[in-house]
């Protein structure tokens, strides 16, 4: 239940979401639907990954109407001459031929992070170099826009704080309301921290970010706020960029280690990689390894079981609070992007996270405990045998050590 429920400030802001989302929700059809220029997301058909059932791109209708799985975004045809390069007055938007082309583009110059040299054969993508310190930031461009250009004023996210801090961040920077779901008592420090300062409505939710999630896409169904949680496909559109930079920088990895979640991370990736082979760029696709907590584990479990539906976990539990979740909404398309790269999904544990974490500072990059199950995971691996150091791999660093404070022991 939520504790504090005076998220809306005066009678007015309360009703006026709800007639601008009732006047999206009437006018969208003929207005901004496939093709609209205000949207620009004409280029796209939603696809759906479980049924195959194809459908007009919307901005805000993400499932699929015949079984109700989340949609793909799928860009009708790419572009024949894909040329780009990450410029940092552009941010995500130096990619905007593959992405859609919203009449307001908001940035706050996200993106354009760097390749940093762990070891041999290992670099970490560092996302906490981002503008709120995560990776959240580039989905946050594209999703912010959208909403902006619809003309909705208020957003919201359940997040486990950095989704809530990108949110609150670039609503502010747009003009829009972020309202922000917290799972009382779960979120980082810092992550906290920035939704308030810039001025983002709080609501503290019992239980866990599943049960946030539950809350806020209620206040979406409702009309009350938009939102950009990672069931829109437009948020993950701008989050596809990390692998236009990593094929920027040295084309096609062998690995690519992601920490799993919510699921769209990793989903993403994988579709801008997918979409550089599509255009003719690239001839195979980098393996795609998913990274959870051994206590959050519901994406490793679906994988190992070859499970059709999901395998939730009711009360998930690691010190990796970024990604304590036990419900991955995005998982069927996560799974996808394993399985069709002969990929993996594995599990460490928190001693194994908290080691690594502090073996990457020891090296100079302080990450969240999150960021640092990837490399946890490439450790195990070694070990395993089934990464190589003569390989490439890519650790996906999703956020900034400085979120997290208090999983530093003093
Ligand atoms: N790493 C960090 C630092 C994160 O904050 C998240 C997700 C992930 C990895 C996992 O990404 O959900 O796409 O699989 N954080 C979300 C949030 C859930 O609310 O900030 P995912």
């Amino acid at each position: 239940m939520c504790k504090n429920m005076s998220f809306f400030p005066s009678p007015h802001t309360c009703i006026l979401p709800v007639i601008l989302i009732n006047q999206v929700r009437h006018n969208h059809r003929d207005r901004w639907d496939c093709g609209g220029n205000r949207l620009g997301i004409g280029g796209y058909v939603f696809k759906c990954p479980r049924c195959g059932y194809e459908t007009e791109p919307s901005p805000i209708n993400f499932t699929c109407p015949r079984c109700g799985s989340l949609m793909e975004a799928v860009l009708a045809e790419l572009p024949r001459d894909v040329r780009f390069r990450y410029r940092r007055r552009l941010g995500v938007w130096s990619y905007v031929q593959l992405l859609p082309r919203p009449r307001v583009r908001v940035t706050l110059n996200e993106g354009g992070t760097p390749l940093i040299k762990i070891d041999r054969g290992l670099y970490g993508k560092f996302e906490g170099l981002n503008p709120t310190g995560s990776f959240k930031d580039r989905g946050m461009a594209v999703g912010v826009s959208l909403a902006k250009s619809m003309g909705v004023h208020s957003v919201v996210v359940a997040s486990t704080g950095n989704t809530a801090a990108s949110a609150s961040a670039y609503g502010a920077r747009a003009g829009l309301r972020p309202i922000v779901l917290l799972p009382n008592g779960k979120v980082a420090r810092g992550k906290l921290i920035q939704s308030i300062v810039h001025g983002a409505s709080i609501m503290d939710v019992e239980g866990y970010f599943d049960d946030a999630l539950t809350e806020a896409l209620e206040m979406f169904r409702s009309g009350k706020a938009y939102s950009l949680n990672s069931i829109n496909v437009w948020r993950l559109e701008g989050q596809k960029s990390i692998a236009y930079e990593i094929y920027e920088e040295v084309k096609v990895p062998d690995n690519v280690i992601v920490p799993v979640g919510n699921a769209g991370n990793i989903y993403a990736i994988w579709k801008g990689f997918w979409e550089l082979m599509q255009a003719g760029l690239i001839d195979r696709l980098p393996r795609m390894i998913g990274v959870q907590a051994e206590g959050a584990a519901p994406l490793y479990e679906t994988w190992r079981r070859g499970a059709d539906s999901l395998i939730e976990v009711n009360a998930p539990r690691t010190i990796a609070s970024a990604i304590r979740i036990g419900k991955p909404v995005n998982w069927l398309k996560a799974i996808k992007a394993v399985k069709t790269t002969n990929g993996l999904v594995v599990t460490v544990s928190d001693d194994e996270i908290m080691r690594a974490r502090d073996r990457l500072a020891r090296r100079g990059v302080f990450v969240e405990p999150a960021s640092a199950s990837t490399y946890a995971a490439y450790l195990k691996l070694l070990r395993e045998g089934v990464v190589d150091s003569g390989e490439l791999t890519i650790l996906v660093l999703t956020g900034h050590g400085l979120k997290d404070p208090d999983s530093v022991k003093g």
